[in-house]
């Protein structure tokens, strides 16, 4: 017999809380009754489309009025940490999602992190890549050294930036790595069109080259246009090891690979699974529920993401190498070095030359 679905609401109804709505509406494992957003035409076109959905102008009011088993907070990164800090308040609460990036900025996301797990409450952020068979297959292949000893990942992503978009193939780099611990981020951001995008400004285009305690390096150019050198791609993976190759193109289903046992190189286009996305991450957090069991794995991973893309802005911003761990990190005092001036034989610095 099916267990009672839980019941469960949404905050904030836009892109990212619509596909938390229709997820939750497809899953026998829940009942949707609430939800919340400030726009009154979003409510009443909620009404229209969920039938029997409540619908709030302020995630108190709903909190109040409308407790639920389950809390979805797909606002804008910056009202994060306050909706979440709300909801784990409710006695109803049995588990959350909260929706990438975790915060605005890390610390944010850590707090939320440790809130929500001082209550030992299951918790997911619906990365994408993490419930698709292409990411997940690519992930096996280069954890079993498939493609040798992992060298490098690049991602080149066309009309997307690090903090909204950048931030799922960070997490996906998490993964292909076994979270091996980030050591350095360094990156550079050109700013010049001033774009803003899901409430945040963000680099008109960045490179963001990072390493981890393997050595592995994951370079990533985002921003408004990027040309992928893939013909026809929009996003781009490259993963390189020792003994191959393999590429993947985003949320595209499929991947090439160029291995041992592929030396003529290999298109492959897996089976996707009949439930990804955020019904599946939500499916997964009733699993959760249900034994008790919460596995914050991938909110760690997630939170790691995060610092990544603030520590890849402290970089530019600083104009220095950020090393991990972030909290430790203090800004050098400001530099009027320029790489590629004449150097005038005197005001300090240290001779090149000489290094140890
Ligand atoms: N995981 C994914 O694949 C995915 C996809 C899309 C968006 N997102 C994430 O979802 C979040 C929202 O982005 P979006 O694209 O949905 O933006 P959006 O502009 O489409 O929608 C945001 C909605 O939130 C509402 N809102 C804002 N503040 C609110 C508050 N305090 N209380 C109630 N409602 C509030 C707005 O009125 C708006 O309807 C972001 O963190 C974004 O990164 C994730």
């Amino acid at each position: 017999m099916n267990p009672q679905p839980l019941t469960a609401s949404v905050i904030g109804c836009g892109t990212g809380g619509r596909l938390s709505l229709e997820a939750l509406s497809a899953s026998p494992h829940f009942r949707i009754v609430a939800a919340t957003d400030l726009r009154p035409e979003v409510r009443a076109s909620l009404e229209q489309e969920f039938s029997g959905l409540r619908t709030f102008g302020s995630h108190q009011d709903m909190l109040a009025h409308c407790p639920t088993d389950v809390v979805c907070v797909s606002t804008y990164a910056p009202s994060h940490e306050s909706i979440v800090l709300d909801a784990i308040e409710l006695p109803s609460l049995r588990g959350i999602l909260v929706e990438k990036p975790l915060a605005d900025i890390a610390i944010a996301g850590r707090r939320i992190l440790s809130a929500i797990k001082s209550r030992r409450l299951p918790m997911v952020v619906p990365h994408g890549l993490r419930t698709r068979a292409t990411a997940l297959q690519v992930i096996e292949r280069v954890l079993h050294g498939e493609i040798g000893e992992l060298r490098s990942i690049e991602i080149q992503c066309d009309k997307w930036d690090l903090l909204n978009a950048g931030i799922h193939w960070l997490d996906f780099c998490l993964a292909a790595t076994g979270e091996s611990p980030i050591v350095t981020v360094l990156a550079a951001c050109d700013t010049s069109t001033r774009t803003y995008r899901d409430g945040m400004q963000v680099e008109t285009v960045a490179v963001t080259y990072v390493e981890n305690v393997s050595g592995v390096r994951m370079i990533v150019q985002t921003g408004d246009v990027i040309s992928v050198n893939t013909p026809g791609k929009k996003t781009l993976f490259r993963l390189v090891g020792t003994a191959g190759i393999i590429e993947f193109w985003g949320w595209e289903n499929g991947y090439s690979i160029l291995n041992t046992q592929y030396p003529a190189g290999q298109t492959i286009v897996p089976q996707e699974f009949p439930v990804f996305g955020h019904r599946r991450h939500l499916e997964i957090l009733a699993e959760q529920i249900r034994s008790g069991t919460p596995d914050y794995r991938l909110p760690e991973s997630s939170q790691t993401a995060l610092e990544i893309c603030e520590a890849a802005f402290l970089s530019w911003q600083h104009r220095c190498q950020v090393r991990f761990p972030l909290a430790s990190f203090v800004p050098p005092s400001p530099s009027d070095w320029q790489p590629g001036k004449a150097y005038s034989g005197v005001g300090g610095g240290r001779d090149g030359r000489k290094l140890a």
